[in-house]
């Protein structure tokens, strides 16, 4: 802040620490991702997602592949593209006109939608055949993108079978459709890598962080374009009339740059892989699975979720006027564990410096919460 608290990145300028973070992120992510653009939150970054990718094909003379296949329940954001990207139908509903040509199809989500007999594996490919079915009905020629967030995070952290990626990628090639990862919350370690595209073996087109770039000190986001997009858009595009004030901020990506290298000088991504992440695991499913109104425990890396049903293990739900994920929240709150509850799903993204003493006691003070809802609503 004192050698350079802000210049603009317009008009052919830029500041040091922007192109140093560039170029930083070009080597952390996939390979094939080597341009960045910057701006301030992971719903402006979709929205240039969106601008880039539908410019790329109308560069390509193909315009009218056009349309966006989502999921159900998606969270890309809260800008007008970002609730339209997203599958949220109470944010729908006050848009009062989303963005075009935006399809949502089911998400990966076996704990509501696998038939009883359905094993993990087929629920994936059929969860993904449902991508296909969209792209066939749109007409291939008329479809753009598929854009995903690795695991599902604000909808439920909901963990897509091990099926399921590698067949929406196959769907994708195979009608040339563009693969848009929403990574705001996988990116950085979450998942017990770098990028969530790494540990589900995707192979994406563009990439959209924020979140733990900075661990949140500052506000920063950044898209990372593949080659086969910004080699169009250099080679065909000329002018890109595109970027905010503050993107690439001289500050905020200073501080990112100082982030990265304290998680990678700290091992925190290792520890999620080897260590914390399969803790974590182990101890929902001991300590938390087995609690009378727990239908379900999940998680990977460092975020998870718990199912509470009306009995053990099963997938039957309590009366949505019994409010019990809320309930459950709020004595865990009370106790000091900030968690949130989507319906009846306790989702957890507990920070990646994380160790097994607090995630020993994450556990006993939910087990506790848990305990109070199911004596306060007799279960
Ligand atoms: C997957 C995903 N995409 C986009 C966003 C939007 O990011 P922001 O709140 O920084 O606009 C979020 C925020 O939680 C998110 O989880």
């Amino acid at each position: 802040m004192r050698e350079l608290p802000y210049y603009n990145s317009f008009f052919r300028c830029t500041t040091p620490t922007p192109v140093l973070l560039a170029a930083r992120l070009a080597d952390l992510s996939p390979s094939g991702l080597n341009q960045v653009f910057f701006g301030s939150s992971g719903s402006e970054a979709n929205d240039t997602a969106l601008r880039l990718v539908r410019h790329f094909w109308a560069l390509e003379r193909r315009p009218e592949k056009n349309i966006i296949i989502s999921r159900k329940t998606a969270y890309h954001g809260s800008s007008i593209t970002g609730a339209s990207l997203g599958g949220m139908s109470h944010m729908h509903g006050q848009l009062h006109g989303a963005v075009p040509n935006i399809v949502h199809v089911m998400p990966p989500y076996a704990y509501e939608f696998a038939e009883t007999d359905e094993s993990d594996h087929d629920f994936g490919l059929r969860a993904a055949r449902a991508v296909e079915e969209a792209i066939l009905e749109a007409g291939p020629d008329n479809v753009a993108a598929f854009i995903g967030e690795p695991v599902m995070g604000a909808g439920g952290v909901r963990i897509p079978p091990a099926s399921y990626w590698p067949e929406v990628q196959r769907i994708c090639r195979k009608h040339d459709v563009l693969l848009m990862i929403d990574e705001v919350i996988t990116a950085y370690g979450r998942t017990g890598a770098w990028f969530g595209c790494e540990t589900y073996g995707i192979e994406p087109d563009t990439i959209t962080t924020a979140k733990a770039l900075t661990s949140g000190y500052q506000p920063l986001s950044a898209l990372m374009v593949g080659d086969r997009i910004s080699e169009t858009l250099v080679e065909k595009g000329g002018e890109f009339f595109h970027g905010y004030t503050y993107s690439g901020h001289p500050v905020c990506c200073a501080v990112a740059l100082a982030n990265l290298e304290i998680i990678e000088r700290e091992g925190l991504i290792d520890r999620v892989r080897k260590d914390t992440g399969p803790y974590l695991a182990e101890a929902l499913a001991s300590k938390i699975g087995s609690h009378a109104i727990v239908g379900e425990t999940r998680s990977i890396g460092l975020m998870g979720a718990v199912e509470i049903a009306r009995e053990n293990g099963s997938r039957e739900r309590f009366d949505s006027e019994s409010g019990v994920g809320n309930i459950v929240r709020d004595i865990a709150i009370e106790q000091g564990l900030m968690i949130r509850c989507v319906g009846d799903t306790i989702i957890l993204s507990p920070p990646l410096i994380w160790t097994r003493e607090h995630i020993d006691m994450a556990c006993e003070r939910l087990r506790h919460a848990l305990d109070g809802a199911a004596a306060r609503l007799g279960a």
